[in-house]
């Protein structure tokens, strides 16, 4: 019987570890944490992250050949494959401070199974990290090997919150990167057999490890280009009256585009676009490309500036001030179907209306009160320093909102700002709001009161 250890029990090492263990029944699967509490509430029934079709999995396989544990040690001691699936933040202090990736935590995952290591192991790298940390991971297992072979993968994890069951049911593509010498190519190909227990062949790439590792940070490059790009046009949408949503449709039917990802909105969040940009502008900038560097960060800077424009707009539409205003957020995460707050573009937006001293009230059903005063209170880049601790969600029941009552309610003019184009703005016009939606044609009040970007 294969063993597996998981490293690291967050966002991506929990969900991953349940889809292997329940495809594949044969293969003994342990996930391990520093963290009792969050290991507590996998050994629950309340889990500590919120994903549709996890709780189903997890019950599924947990107690049978799924486990979770705080006994770090011992299972990676006992498991023949090693996943590290821990957080690499950027990092805040020292060197390459507020762009390189910390791999702190990463490097004493790494000491750690050098440690306790009494036979050959594959460790695979699942977080994100800098190209080349495969080199720096393999000689620090080697340092002091004991004669133990170990052999280093890279097996980036390309799963979106939200969707993350789907998307490890059926990944687009698995992508598994070694050694090219006979070793590296063994061990590739035991992972390899792990996943084709329900990933078709053809969908599971092989490739060197450099490969691997930057393919991922250009996976995440691309997609945030794609969100910064279609904001970019938003903007300019709202200035000539041009609509984005007929325009990305139509940019979208060329094939050579697709459809995808074209939606804009207020911004990109969560924890890995921004953090895997800056890290690859860091890689960029050590290698001697300042120009490469540049292009990236304009990815990040566009997705800033939308954030700001945001909030300029709602500031600007009522009379330049929301000083002693009732603001209600509707939405706190960084997206929906998922309750993960880390760099939620809410935060800025919040921080911008709190900076105007508005009153803001903030709901969101799988958000609890203290994890938004504690997101509320921190710095840039410390939302994953130290380890954050995600409480069980409080999963409220979702409800219809009654807009005729709420408006009735309402300060007149009432006003609505969609920061993802989600409502049915004529409709809510019908009731009597002022309704801005992004990158829409502008209500004659928006018009006579421009945002300052
Ligand atoms: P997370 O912060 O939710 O989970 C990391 C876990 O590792 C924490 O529970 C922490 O307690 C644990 N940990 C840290 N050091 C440890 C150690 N030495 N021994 C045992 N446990 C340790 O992070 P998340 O979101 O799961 O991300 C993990 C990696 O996967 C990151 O590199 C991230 O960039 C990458 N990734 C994240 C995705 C996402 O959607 N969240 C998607 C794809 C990749």
């Amino acid at each position: 019987m294969v063993k597996i250890c998981c490293i690291g029990a967050g966002y991506v090492g929990g969900p991953t570890m349940a889809v292997i263990a329940v495809k594949c029944p044969a293969i003994e699967v342990v996930v391990v944490d520093i963290s009792k509490p969050r290991i507590d509430a996998w050994n629950s029934d309340k889990l500590p992250i919120y994903e549709p079709g996890l709780d189903e999995v997890v019950k599924a396989c947990r107690g049978k050949n799924l486990f979770f544990s705080t006994d770090v040690e011992k299972h990676v001691a006992e498991a023949d494959i090693i996943f590290v699936s821990v957080n690499t933040p950027t990092k805040t202090r020292g060197l390459g401070a507020g762009k390189a990736a910390d791999l702190t935590y990463w490097e004493s995952a790494a000491r750690m199974i050098a440690d306790v290591s009494k036979s050959d192991k594959i460790v695979v790298e699942k977080s994100t990290v800098p190209v080349k940390t495969a080199e720096a991971i393999e000689k620090i297992l080697t340092h002091n090997s004991k004669g133990i072979n170990y052999q280093i993968l890279s097996n980036p994890e390309f799963l979106a919150e939200g969707t993350a069951i789907e998307d490890l049911f059926k990944p687009d593509r698995v992508l598994i990167g070694g050694r090219e010498t006979p070793e590296g190519r063994k061990a590739v190909q035991a992972l390899k057999e792990v996943y084709a227990h329900w990933v078709p062949e053809e969908n599971i790439i092989t490739t060197n490890l450099w490969s691997a590792e930057l393919s991922k940070l250009a996976a995440n490059a691309f997609l945030a280009q794609r969100i910064s790009s279609v904001n970019a046009m938003s903007a300019l949408c709202e200035a000539t009256g041009a609509n984005v949503s007929e325009v990305s449709y139509a940019i979208g039917k060329d094939s050579r585009i697709g459809p995808k990802f074209l939606n804009a909105s207020v911004g990109f969040g969560g924890s890995c676009f921004q953090k895997d940009i800056l890290n690859l502008v860091y890689i960029c900038e050590c290698n001697g490309l300042p120009e490469v560097a540049n292009y990236w960060k304009q990815v990040i800077k566009i997705n800033d500036y939308q954030k700001s424009r945001f909030v300029n707009r709602v500031v600007s539409s009522m009379f330049n001030t929301v000083s002693g205003k009732k603001v209600a957020i509707l939405g706190f995460a960084f997206k929906k179907d998922t309750g993960d707050t880390r760099e939620t573009p809410a935060i800025d937006v919040c921080k911008g209306l709190l900076g105007d001293k508005a009153h803001v009230s903030i709901y969101d059903p799988e958000v609890t009160e203290d994890q938004i005063q504690r997101d509320l209170a921190m710095n840039k880049f410390d939302w994953d320093h130290p380890m954050h601790l995600q409480p069980a969600s409080p999963s409220a029941i979702k409800q219809e909102l009654d807009y005729q009552k709420i408006f009735d309610n309402m300060q007149k003019p009432a006003f609505i700002f969609d920061g993802r184009n989600v409502v049915d703005a004529e409709k809510l016009r019908g009731i009597g709001f002022i309704v801005y939606s992004i990158g829409k044609p502008l209500d004659a009040w928006l018009k006579d009161m421009p945002a300052i970007a």
